[in-house]
């Protein structure tokens, strides 16, 4: 990886001088295509756009915002990446977890990453909002590589558990309480952009992935790297190719997003106050 410390401390001068205090949140939150609107339903909400944040890059997917919001959530101060950062924008995979790393320098504890993704687990259906216990990483890309910046974690970073499970049984138990159950999945990460072919859905799901995406395991790894408590949730937007007799588009993965706003929006409180 590239040595992200310096790149790190001028994106937090920045944001020091955007807000006019020193920045800090306890829970970040990554928002993925079609989510960015839960950034507007902060309270106390302060917008700093990407461009005037050192290390942050443009964010040139659709339904990708590009601002970087604190305010509460439930009480909580939080900090939200209202669009975020992909490889197959030919960006290098260490330059996308430099938030991760500025996140974790303002005293965030845990991190709550979403994406939308397609589904090839057949149990699921577009809509369903899944918790990502495991990952696969097939975009053979891994941000950590080059040499090991030690201020910020260690050369060998262990992933025997991609999930915060404390996080998500109390997550589960809250939910319990109101009879409503949580699934899990394991996430395949591909470079992108294009969407899947079927026969590679057929082959990710023998290799036990439920679930298909182009982003998310970046960070992931970088929560591990740094020691932020990850959370992954993702919504599933769309059935992966040759699921279902039809063909994939971004409008569909849309759609589905913004259909799904309020269960999505209940789910990221009910994750943020098991934090608390
Ligand atoms: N494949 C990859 N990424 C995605 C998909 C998909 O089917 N849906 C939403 N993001």
């Amino acid at each position: 990886m590239k040595h992200l410390s310096g790149v790190v401390d001028s994106g937090i001068k920045a944001v020091r001088e955007a807000l006019g205090r020193a920045p800090s949140a306890k829970l970040g939150l990554i928002l993925g295509s079609g989510l960015g609107f839960m950034a507007e339903r902060l309270e106390k909400a302060v917008k700093i756009p990407y461009q005037k944040i050192p290390g942050f890059l443009a964010s040139t997917a659709i339904g990708h915002e590009g601002n970087l919001v604190f305010g509460e959530l439930s009480g909580v101060a939080v900090v939200a990446m209202q669009g975020r950062f992909h490889c197959y924008e030919g960006y290098d995979p260490s330059d996308i977890i430099t938030p991760v790393y500025l996140m974790k320098r303002i005293g965030v504890e845990g991190l709550i990453i979403t994406n939308a993704s397609g589904g090839i687990n057949t149990d699921y259906r577009a809509g369903d909002l899944i918790v990502i216990q495991d990952i696969i990483n097939f975009s053979f890309q891994n941000p950590l590589v080059g040499e090991n910046d030690e201020n910020i974690g260690p050369r060998f970073p262990d992933m025997s558990t991609v999930l915060d499970m404390e996080w998500f049984e109390r997550v589960k138990g809250r939910l319990k309480e109101k009879n409503k159950e949580l699934k899990t999945g394991t996430y395949v990460y591909t470079l992108g952009p294009m969407y899947e072919t079927p026969a590679e859905i057929r082959a990710f799901r023998y290799l036990g992935a439920d679930l298909v995406g182009m982003s998310t395991v970046p960070e992931l790894i970088a929560c591990r790297h740094c020691g932020i408590r990850p959370f992954g949730i993702s919504c599933v937007t769309n059935m992966a190719a040759g699921v279902l007799p039809q063909k994939l588009s971004h409008q569909e993965v849309m759609d589905t997003a913004n259909r799904v706003k309020d269960t999505f929006a209940n789910l990221v409180k009910v994750v943020v106050e098991s934090y608390a």
